[in-house]
């Protein structure tokens, strides 16, 4: 385990850090529609926990830090529904809420964010006593803040690993819009940029959604951040190109033994950098780390609607009578990542025992 950061205070984060895909005004939840980005900035409002729900489940708001803190304020929302003469005490509330929590608990199966998140908000009702609505609004907060302060230090953490000069490939979104601001893998980056240590960024389109292609290079561009966008299949090649030292990637799962599920393609990503001798850094907040799941063949690979692939924007671009299959993650075996990158440290070489030592 190393703890080696890049001076916090050298790191000029909010230079490199404009794009949020989460707003509380009070009295909704206004989340940045990432189905139309990036040709269309537009925000839906959620006035209830139903609505919070069905916006994860349909990617409006996606990543995984992010559906945790979405599905936060969807319990904040079903608290403020709760008729005052219903709920009288937190106990009370915690059973009324209950139905709501697993209705945003079920959303999306493979984030273990979303269930962390939810976990929190009910820690808070068994707690709190008479003020129970603003403890819940309290955490929400809270929940939103530490993913933002975690992401930091998970860059000046990462982006010290990282030798001057390097280039990166990153995979699907991991950015701000992902998480609660600066992002994970992508907040490596940018905190790589800032103190010159990555010289080159290549993203991947990232099918068949393209967080890549139409969320990575956008947001990078909001920050002034040059990034070159490759096909999902051009990415061997490229590493054969020397133009690449490290791939860097979020996570959604990490298991008890290291074993990381992400978006679908990091694993032939972890392999091939294998092959051609490239690092494989893995970033996420504590808040993904799931020390209840041993391997990551007990992981819930989430499947999406076939549509997604026979379609593009809405269009069949594929053969009527044609079956297809969708599973949106995959998981990368622990031997293929050279290092886990979180808040509360760095786990190199990652294994049971050194995820034991760091997590517990
Ligand atoms: O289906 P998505 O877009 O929610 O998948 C997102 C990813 O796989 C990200 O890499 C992961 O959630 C980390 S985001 C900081």
């Amino acid at each position: 385990m190393t703890d080696t950061a890049l001076a916090l205070a050298d790191l000029d984060f909010d230079r490199y850090d404009h794009v949020r895909p989460i707003r509380w005004t009070g009295e909704a939840l206004e989340l940045l529609d990432q189905r139309v980005l990036p040709f269309t900035v537009v925000h839906e409002s959620c006035r209830s926990s139903d609505e919070v729900a069905a916006a994860i489940r349909a990617l409006v708001v996606r990543g995984a830090p992010a559906i945790g803190i979405a599905a936060a304020w969807g319990v904040v929302l079903a608290a403020r529904a709760l008729p005052a003469d219903h709920a009288t005490d937190a106990a009370a509330a915690s059973a009324l809420l209950e139905p709501a929590l697993q209705h945003l608990n079920a959303a999306r199966p493979t984030a273990v964010n979303l269930m962390w998140a939810l976990a929190r908000m009910r820690r808070v009702l068994a707690t709190a006593g008479a003020d129970w609505r603003a403890a819940l609004e309290r955490e929400a907060q809270a929940i939103e803040r530490e993913d933002l302060a975690a992401n930091r230090r998970m860059g000046a953490l990462g982006a010290a690993l990282i030798a001057p000069g390097s280039g990166v490939l990153t995979h699907c979104n991991t950015g701000s819009l992902a998480t609660a601001g600066f992002g994970t893998a992508l907040g490596v980056i940018r905190a790589g940029v800032a103190a010159g240590r990555v010289a080159r960024v290549f993203a991947t389109e990232t099918r068949p959604w393209n967080q890549g292609a139409r969320l990575t290079v956008w947001e990078l561009g909001q920050d002034g951040i040059d990034a070159t966008l490759i096909a999902d299949s051009a990415a061997a090649h490229l590493m054969k190109t020397g133009q690449v030292q490290w791939v860097v990637v979020g996570a959604d799962r990490i298991c008890a033994n290291g074993d990381t599920a992400n978006k679908i393609g990091t694993y032939p990503l972890a392999i091939a950098a294998r092959h051609h001798g490239l690092k494989v850094m893995v970033v996420a907040p504590s808040s993904t780390v799931d020390m209840a799941t041993a391997s990551g063949d007990r992981i819930e690979i989430e499947e999406r609607d076939p549509a997604e692939l026979l379609s593009f924007r809405g269009k069949r671009v594929v053969a009527e009578g044609v079956r297809a299959w969708n599973p949106v993650f995959d998981v990368t075996p622990h031997a293929l990542i050279d290092a886990i990158v979180t808040e509360r440290g760095v786990v190199e070489r990652p294994d049971a025992g050194r995820m034991r030592a760091l997590f517990g």
